[in-house]
């Protein structure tokens, strides 16, 4: 008897192969190099917010709790929405909970892409905006941000739109450059929007995380965005529980409608006791109000000890990222860099050119700076040969 067969398979995403953030820390480990490259913290979470968890399980909160979410947990979000940025959200109809903000963007994607339809990416971008689209049927359309500066590049944004735009995807604070977008340019982006029947899906996930007072452009604040937005954000890098993949998603009633609709069928619901556990956790605002603060002076940390070596530091106005140009401290390229850097020094970073679909290299390379600070100062010690 001939052995079994498993059928040929047509992979839906031939493109796609292990991430560079796998690779990375696979490579880390091996080399027992202080891993800077992916982004999460290396610290322990509040443990006030573990305690709500526990007395969540134990007060019986283990069953599926309602598909949008546990309902304070909605509506401690509409009010943190409200008091930062101004604009109401509904707890029952516009606020839905989600299995972290990548399963909030890959819904929402499937909920508004149609087979065929453009969706504009602004690159470099986080890794899972592409496949999305492409798992929908959509046409992925580049547009770069400008080079060096990583800014909005309205021309070139205004000359991809076209009659088949269903969407653009937006990221303030942005991973991987740092960059946080001003008033000025999410005031042309809503002018350039007005006209169209464009959605925006806005990754909020580093909301929290703006330095020098500068405050969080939210697509709350606009109207003109708001009416057309999906904003997701995430509590993993808000609470640093990066491991617990909860999120969420605002949107005008009639958006969440359909988000929902491919939200039921896609997780149904998300982890009980942890909704309860970060409702109750949310009453406090502390936690994020400080977090400013606590992220700028790791950033300042950082960028103290990156300044005595030859790699040239790329502003950082939010996020946990510190990007650098290396093009002073070596002739690799940026992914040979990152592994020269693992193997040879012993700090993992993230190339830049891993988020762009072509590669494209500008010999800039991403660190995480959400570290303890023994952690840093231990990549700054080695960092010092260059
Ligand atoms: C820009 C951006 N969006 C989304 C995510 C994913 O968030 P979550 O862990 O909640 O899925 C990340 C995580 O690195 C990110 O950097």
């Amino acid at each position: 008897m001939s052995p079994p067969n498993t059928p040929r398979l047509e992979s839906r995403l031939p493109a796609v192969g292990t991430t560079i953030f796998t690779v990375m820390s696979a490579l880390a480990t091996q080399y027992q190099a202080v891993n800077l490259g992916q982004g999460f913290p290396d610290f322990a979470c509040d443990p006030a917010l573990v305690n709500e968890v526990t007395r969540a399980m134990q007060a019986g909160h283990n069953q599926y709790p309602p598909m949008p979410g546990v309902a304070a947990l909605r509506e401690a979000v509409a009010a943190k929405i409200e008091g930062l940025y101004g604009r109401s959200y509904r707890a029952l109809d516009e606020i839905t909970i989600t299995a972290g903000a990548t399963q909030a963007i890959f819904t929402a994607v499937m909920a508004l892409v149609h087979p065929g339809d453009e969706v504009i990416v602004l690159e470099p971008c986080y890794d899972s905006y592409q496949p999305n689209i492409v798992l929908a049927g959509g046409v992925v359309v580049r547009v770069p941000l400008t080079p060096g500066g990583f800014r909005p590049d309205f021309a070139k944004i205004a000359a991809a739109l076209g009659p088949k735009t269903r969407a653009i995807i937006i990221n303030t604070p942005h991973n991987p450059s740092g960059t946080v977008w001003s008033e000025a340019e999410m005031l042309a982006l809503q002018d350039l929007l007005a006209p169209t029947n464009v959605f925006v899906i806005s990754d909020e996930v580093y909301e929290h995380m703006v330095f020098d007072g500068a405050q969080h452009q939210s697509v709350a604040r606009f109207p003109g965005l708001a009416a057309r937005a999906l904003i997701v954000s995430s509590f993993g890098k808000t609470y640093h529980v990066t491991g617990w993949k909860v999120g969420f998603v605002a949107a005008p009633a009639a958006l969440t409608t359909e988000f929902r609709k491919v939200h039921q069928f896609n997780v149904f619901t998300v982890n009980t006791p942890v909704q309860h556990a970060l409702a109750a956790y949310m009453a406090d605002a502390k936690p994020h109000t400080q977090l400013p603060a606590f992220y700028q002076r790791k950033r300042d940390l950082f960028r103290h000890g990156l300044a005595k070596t030859a790699f040239k530091l790329l502003p950082c106005q939010g996020t946990f990222f510190q990007c650098a140009d290396i093009s002073e401290v070596s002739d690799l390229n940026e992914t040979e860099f990152c592994e020269w850097l693992t193997r040879k020094i012993g700090v993992a970073a993230i190339p830049m050119s891993a988020l762009y679909a072509d590669g494209f290299d500008q010999r800039v390379v991403r660190f995480c700076f959400a570290k303890e600070d023994a952690t840093l100062h231990a990549a700054l010690e080695r960092l010092q040969s260059l």
